[in-house]
């Protein structure tokens, strides 16, 4: 039985490689962003009545949901510790924190209900390892991790998995293509991310649930 997947953020090359995976393999793609397009509905994920009713809409449509990739993003930094800008928290929050809250609330009831759910989200060295430039997205990266893992938390004995995927950054042949001599090293490209989150359902949910799962190792 093909999967039903929601994929958040799908308009950047992540996103974009993340569709084609899972469409490869089969699965319902419903792809999320703000502006849509693309096959993508448009839906503002900060918004948290809007994303209750998504999930009402994948719910009345679908019957259920098997998965959910949150791959909205976003990056600011800063000079010094002492010239880090509240307003890039509040931006990073929103697009880093605030989607992701939204998204797992309305969602879990179907994540819950699915016999082989999984929940990813995709974070940064970073929120281990801050540095005095990047308070602002190491914070939001740390609570966006702390989140998920109360998500998984809440899934505990369900058929059902939150996980974590840790990257430094990401790399796709456009980039490569516009600065063929760099060398990327440490970047992890796009499509293997996506191969790394349909990796997520080869193993059983309780040995996926709470983990970080680092790419760059
Ligand atoms: N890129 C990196 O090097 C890097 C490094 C570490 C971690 N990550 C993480 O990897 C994931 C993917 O990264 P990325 O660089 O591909 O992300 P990105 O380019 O920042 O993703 C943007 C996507 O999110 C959508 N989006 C933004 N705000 C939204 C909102 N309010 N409602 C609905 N959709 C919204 C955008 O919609 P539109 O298409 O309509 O604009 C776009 O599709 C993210 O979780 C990111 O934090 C990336």
């Amino acid at each position: 039985m093909s999967r039903v997947i929601l994929v958040a953020g799908t308009g950047s090359p992540a996103g974009r490689a993340v569709v084609r995976r899972f469409t490869e393999l089969g699965d319902t793609v419903v792809a999320v962003s703000r502006s849509g397009g693309d096959g993508a509905l448009a839906v503002d994920l900060q918004d948290a009545t809007a994303v209750r009713e998504l999930a009402e809409r994948v719910g009345a449509e679908h019957g259920r949901v098997d998965g959910i990739v949150h791959l909205v993003g976003g990056w600011r930094g800063s000079k010094t510790f002492a010239d880090t800008s509240l307003e890039d928290w509040e931006l990073l929050h929103g697009l880093l924190v605030r989607t992701l809250q939204n998204v797992s609330l309305a969602f879990e009831p179907l994540l819950r209900a699915s016999e082989n759910g999984r929940f990813v989200i995709v974070s940064a060295k970073a929120a281990q390892a801050p540095t005095r430039t990047n308070a602002a997205y190491a914070a939001a990266k740390a609570a966006a991790e702390a989140w998920t893992l109360s998500l998984a938390d809440a899934l505990k004995g369900t058929s059902s998995a939150a996980a974590i995927l840790v990257i430094t950054a990401l790399v796709h042949d456009g980039m490569r293509a516009a600065n063929p001599d760099k060398q990327y090293k440490g970047f992890t490209d796009v499509d293997d991310l996506a191969r790394a989150v349909t990796a997520l359902w080869d193993q059983d949910p309780a040995a996926v649930n709470g983990q970080r799962i680092d790419l760059t190792a």
